[in-house]
């Protein structure tokens, strides 16, 4: 490719190009190599799949407790009984995929996470059939004990990790690393033009938001060399030493080297953490960290500064789920500069923060809400079909008393016509016998007269009864 066709691809976006090079790949059998797509896996992970799957399909037996009078309708999974119904299913099904890993989950949960196997069950019922807003909102209770437990267990590597923090479920990585830079300029963090460290290589589309007109921050580069294998230089990790930077934004392991930022850099960024830079902000993309040994997070090694965002897309092959988390440990940076806001900045805040649970507020029903509504529904169907049934019963009244109608009309053309015939056959019989009268009496006039017969009068009387 020429220069200048080359230099016009620098224009375009990481995605923009990934969507030139795909375009060349279908145009150019032998350039195939050149389609990346989107990092998607060529894999998935089945044994979970089919784990989930039963879980649906036991959350939907227990739909189908209630309401067993209506087609297509269910209630809510009923808790009373709940374990012991699982355990039948489990019984039931013993032998089919997904079974054993459905069991030994809950009771993992149970015995490790101390969650109540009851307690577990109606909430992933629940979250499975997918009936309620989830609340709270930002991530179901024991969905996150169980994340943070995963989470413990890989990004620590053994490493004492034992800070309790939040997790928020999201849309994917991606969208994690979007929410997170729109919050921390929304809390006034982060502003336009600050400067931020990017650490290179990095996934390709982070490239684009520090750029974006919302933003637009100086950004620092702190690459890895290809020569070091891929590691980060002392030199360029002591970039963060600068009291500009005010956020290092990395992913760990890079993208697309896929080498994890070995131990004694994670360290050597701890201290400059710990003894210069109390107030950075670093925000690491660990998306790759579960697929690496002995990996040990930012997130982990310096808890109070760190935002950590996994995604569930790559390890287990599920990037159509859209399966993320952003961690944040209590007590943190962050939390501390929120503080320290100026009183202007902290009073608009918590105006947004006002306006935000009136929207919330509005927008949740209660589960008593939503049961009395529900009842409202069932009542009105009941009513409805209650009507229908009233007005089928009419109508078959009706149909009979009409069929009894049709019969008696039908029976009186039928004799109306035969009344006719008989009719004209005694006119018939008048006009002779007043033929044959006339020669045997005197005066012919006093014999009475033969009235005409009405011949339109007797059809109209006949022919209905010939249609019939
Ligand atoms: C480092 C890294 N982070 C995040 C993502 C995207 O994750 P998600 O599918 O959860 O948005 C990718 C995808 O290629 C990636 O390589």
């Amino acid at each position: 490719m020429e220069t200048k066709e080359l230099m016009k691809y620098d224009q375009l976006s990481p995605f923009e190009v990934k969507d030139k090079l795909i375009e060349l790949a279908k145009s150019h059998h032998e350039r195939m190599m050149l389609d990346a797509g989107r990092g998607n896996p060529n894999w998935v992970t089945t044994t979970p799949r089919h784990g989930f799957f039963q879980l649906g399909l036991f959350a939907l037996s227990e739909a189908e407790r209630s309401f067993t009078d209506m087609a297509h309708f269910g209630g809510y999974t009923q808790p009373e009984g709940l374990k012991a119904r699982f355990d039948q299913f489990v019984r039931d099904h013993a032998g089919t995929a997904g079974i054993d890993f459905l069991k030994q989950g809950v009771d993992y949960a149970e015995k490790a996470l101390g969650i109540p196997s009851a307690d577990l069950l109606l909430q992933f019922c629940d979250a499975i059939i997918g009936n309620h807003y989830p609340v709270p909102d930002r991530m179901l209770k024991h969905c996150e004990t169980i994340c943070a437990a995963y989470i413990r267990k890989e990004f620590g590597a053994g490493r004492p990790f034992d800070r309790p923090f939040d997790l928020y479920a999201t849309e994917g990585g991606t969208a994690a690393m979007t929410y997170v830079f729109q919050t921390l300029k929304e809390n006034k963090i982060l502003n336009v033009g600050d400067t931020i460290a990017v650490g290179s290589p990095i996934f390709t589309p982070y490239l684009e938001i520090p750029r974006l007109n919302d933003y637009r921050f100086v950004e620092v580069e702190i690459a890895a060399s290809e020569e070091e294998s891929w590691q980060i230089p002392d030199s360029e990790i002591d970039k963060l030493l600068d009291p500009k930077v005010k956020a290092f934004f990395v992913t760990n392991p890079s993208n697309p080297p896929s080498v994890k930022i070995q131990d004694a850099t994670i360290d050597r960024i701890a201290q400059i953490v710990k003894s210069k830079r109390p107030d950075l902000i670093i925000l690491t993309d660990d998306v790759y960290g579960t697929f690496t040994q002995g990996f040990v997070s930012l997130f982990a090694a310096i808890p109070d500064n760190t935002i950590g965002v996994y995604s569930w897309s790559k390890y287990f092959g599920a990037t159509g789920w859209r399966l993320g988390i952003i961690a944040l440990c209590e007590g943190n940076v962050l939390d501390r500069m929120l503080a320290q806001l100026p009183q202007a900045d902290k009073d608009r805040l918590a105006e947004r923060e006002m306006s935000l649970k009136a929207i919330n507020t509005a927008l949740a029903d209660t589960p008593a809400n939503v049961l009395k509504k529900l009842n409202a529904l069932k009542k009105q169907k009941q009513t409805e079909a209650d009507a229908r049934r009233q007005v089928e019963s009419a109508l078959n009244t009706l149909r009979a008393e009409k069929r009894q109608q049709d019969q008696k009309l039908s029976d009186v053309l039928r004799n109306g016509a035969s009344l006719v015939t008989r009719y004209r056959d005694l006119h018939a019989l008048s006009l002779k016998l007043h033929e044959q009268f006339q020669p045997l009496v005197e005066d012919a006039k006093s014999l009475p007269e033969i009235p005409e017969l009405d011949t339109s009068l007797l059809e109209a009387i006949e022919q209905p009864a010939e249609k019939k």
